[in-house]
């Protein structure tokens, strides 16, 4: 089959690959019908270059029909539409019994010491096979692929994979008292879902990114935006009785602007040989901060900061003193995929479409437009928010 891999710091190419098959009794394999590019694969693309693998997988944002299920899946039957949870978890340990699926006990990567598996996401996250690709074999499918109808275009539900549950966790996590007010950081794909279920839920909503077609879309949605500049947290403070929103959501993450150093840092990275590389990566911190430590600026004293994000490094400085200062809570983490969707499905099939699932996919292209779409998708030029690939077309 054809399937797009990893080649490379900032190179990926479409290649040919063996067929993926059943392995486990509880695996399916699904033919891949959308697949999208995430924030989360630029991470790949550059900072995680290290923990990745010449040929390697990846994408984790993928939907399609079964073809095959193996002994133990009885849920599910060759034909049925399935969108497919970013993190592979067992559905009967521990953690999943709390609603902790992105730290399933079955599936965590106990060598790198790593919670739960991931599609298509390095050495760091168990290095399976991922899902831009024609064929996707699904671990753990009796319990991980959410089953969808049969009428609905696959924009409807494509995001429930990641995006979408990530953005509703956010929103949980962040708490925000009945009709207050909450900033979102980074109007990425995943802040755009983060500041339209905030608008969903009564809040008021203010959107901060640099970018101004991000804006734009995000207004469209009821949101209030600022750009992202030296002055913003004071500007938030303005707008909110000068205490600050009572709840901020970053949704930037480490490919952040605004760092200084921040550019000089990946490039060092990108030159270390990949064994020094991940040590740097593990303890040296990644210094692209500037979204988080203005969003600890930002919030309101007694508020609560959530991350949706991804950071890493182990030396990456935080200001502790004004976090106890201002009695900030923190909340963080991977999305727990599965314990969302199921309230989601509804929303996303809704023909209002609350979410405003249809307005958000800028490019969409068979698997072979996927390497220029990924440079697109960094470069965020000709106005590209989000890509969605259909291998089979
Ligand atoms: N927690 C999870 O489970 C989970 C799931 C999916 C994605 N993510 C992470 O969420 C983050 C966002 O993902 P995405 O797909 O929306 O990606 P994205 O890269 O398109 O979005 C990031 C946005 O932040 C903006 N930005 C950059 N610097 C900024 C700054 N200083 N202030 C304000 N905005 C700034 C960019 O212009 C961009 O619009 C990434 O870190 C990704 O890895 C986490
Ligand atoms: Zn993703
Ligand atoms: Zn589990």
């Amino acid at each position: 089959m054809k399937a797009l891999t990893w080649q490379g710091k900032g190179s990926v190419s479409v290649e040919e690959v063996p067929d993926p098959v059943i392995q486990e009794p509880t695996d399916a394999i699904v033919r891949i019908t959308s697949t999208a590019i995430c924030g989360s694969d630029l991470h790949l693309y550059e900072v995680l270059g290290p923990y990745m693998h010449k040929g390697d997988v990846i994408g984790h944002e993928p939907m399609g029909i079964v073809e095959e299920v193996g002994s133990a899946v009885t849920n599910l039957r060759k034909g049925d539409r399935v969108v497919v949870p970013f993190n592979i978890s067992c559905g009967h340990c521990f953690m999943c019994g709390l609603g902790l699926q992105s730290q399933c006990e079955t599936t965590q990567v106990k060598s790198k010491g790593s919670g739960a598996a991931l599609f298509g996401f390095s050495e760091l996250y168990g290095s399976v096979p991922g899902g831009q690709a024609e064929y996707l074999r699904v671990p753990h499918a009796d319990y991980g692929p959410v089953k969808v109808g049969s009428e609905l275009p696959d924009e409807r539900y494509l995001f429930l994979s990641d995006i979408l549950p990530t953005a509703w966790q956010g929103v949980e996590y962040a708490d925000v008292p009945a009709g207050g007010t909450l900033a979102v950081f980074g109007l990425g794909p995943v802040g755009q879902f983060a500041t339209r279920i905030g608008v969903q839920r009564g809040l008021r909503v203010i959107g901060v990114d640099p970018v101004p077609e991000r804006r734009a879309m995000a207004e469209r949605h009821g949101v209030e935006t600022l750009d992202y500049g030296k002055g913003v947290a004071d500007q938030l403070r303005e707008m909110t009785a000068g205490r600050g929103p009572d709840a901020v959501i970053d949704a930037v993450g480490m490919e952040a602007h605004g760092s200084p150093v921040a550019g000089f840092a990946h490039q060092a990275l990108g030159l270390l040989p990949d064994k020094l590389a991940q040590k740097a990566m593990e303890t040296a911190g990644v210094d692209r901060l500037a979204a988080l430590h203005t969003s600890i600026d930002a919030v309101r004293r007694g508020g609560t900061l959530s991350l949706s994000g991804v950071y890493g490094g182990t030396a990456s400085p935080m200001p502790l003193l004004t976090m106890f200062d201002k009695q900030i809570q923190v909340r963080m983490g991977q999305c727990n995929v599965r314990r969302w969707t199921d309230e989601l499905l509804p929303l996303v099939e809704d023909d209002a479409d609350p979410l405003g699932v249809m307005d958000l996919v800028t490019h969409r292209s068979g698997l072979e437009g996927a390497p220029a779409l990924y440079e697109k998708f960094q470069k965020k030029e000709d106005g590209c928010i989000k890509v969605v690939l259909n291998p089979g077309a």
